[in-house]
Parts: C-alpha cells; structure tokens; sequence
C-alpha cells in the first residue's frame, strides 16, 4: 500500500495529512483527524449521512478518495457553527424537532448548507430535492424541511 502527503483546508485550517492509497476522505475525516461529526452509514454512497462540502459542492465523502482532495477546500458538520454559536440551520433543526437520533444530521446539515448558499428563499420542492440524498429513518422529514425553510427565512433580510 503506498501512502500520499495532501494539503488541504479543512473548515478553515491547513492541515497535512499522511493517507493510504485508498482511503476515503470520510475515513480521513474521522480517523486521521478525529471529526467525527461525519457519519459512516451505508460507506456506498446511498445515505447521506457522509456528506460534506468540497471545493463548494456537497459529496459524499465515503464515495471520494482523500488522495483526490490534495489542494481541496472542506467543510465539515463542526465547520458549521462560529465562536461556539450553531448556524441557523442547526438552531432551527433543534427548534423544529427535526433530530431524533441524529444519525442523518450532519449530513441534513450540509446538504441544506449547500442548498442555502445556492438558493437562499428555496420553496419546499427545492428543500426536498436538494435533501433527496440524506436518508432519515426517523423523522419523516416533515420536521426536517421545516426547519430548512426556518433557517432560510432568518438569512433573508427583513425589508
Ligand atoms: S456513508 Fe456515504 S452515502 Fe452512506
Ligand atoms: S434523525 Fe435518526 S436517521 Fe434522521
């Protein structure tokens, strides 16, 4: 097995990483670096629960190698909240009910990141759409895009 030196940025540190040939960034994430807020659910690119945001696109990282992530930007779950305060969507999550065993959250998580910097007032089809890939075995999701659309109206200015 050969191993590879990588740079990248992670949730806004440098960090230089020593990783086997084919370890997969989820694998990076959780045993090199210890963030492991990423979940392992399906590690076959079915669940979500892995997803992260490279290069400004969410994946999911059990489906990238870490190899390929030399010079990437990644934001992970614990990227997410600043100075000790959560990001509206994981207030709103909380509020709303929308984490049970929060196995899908980080995942929930990133993807509605991703879908808010793209598209910051989405309707409920838009929420589900971009949420299509996170499987949740608890919520039913009702809760889930509510909260989604919660976080949306508080990152729009009031006019
Ligand atoms: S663990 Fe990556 S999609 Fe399920
Ligand atoms: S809260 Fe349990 S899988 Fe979503």
């Amino acid at each position: 097995m050969s191993f590879h030196r990588i740079t990248l940025k992670i949730n806004g540190s440098t960090e230089m990483v020593d990783v086997p040939s084919n370890m997969t960034l989820l694998m990076m994430l959780r045993e090199k670096l210890a963030l492991t807020g990423t979940k392992n659910g399906c590690y076959a690119g079915e669940c979500g629960a892995c997803t992260v945001m490279l290069n400004g696109e969410p994946v999911n990282s059990c489906m990238v190698l870490a190899v390929e992530c030399d010079g990437a930007e990644v934001l992970t779950v614990e990227g997410l909240s600043h100075e000790g305060k959560l990001d509206p969507i994981q207030e709103a999550l909380i509020k709303e009910g929308g984490v049970q065993c929060g196995f899908c959250t980080p995942g929930v998580l990133i993807s509605a990141h991703a879908l808010l910097n793209r598209l910051p007032e989405p309707s409920e089809a838009d929420i589900r759409e971009a949420l299509v890939g996170n499987l949740c075995r608890c919520t039913g999701y009702v809760r889930i895009v509510k909260a989604v659309k919660e976080a949306a109206s508080q990152r729009v200015p009031v006019a």
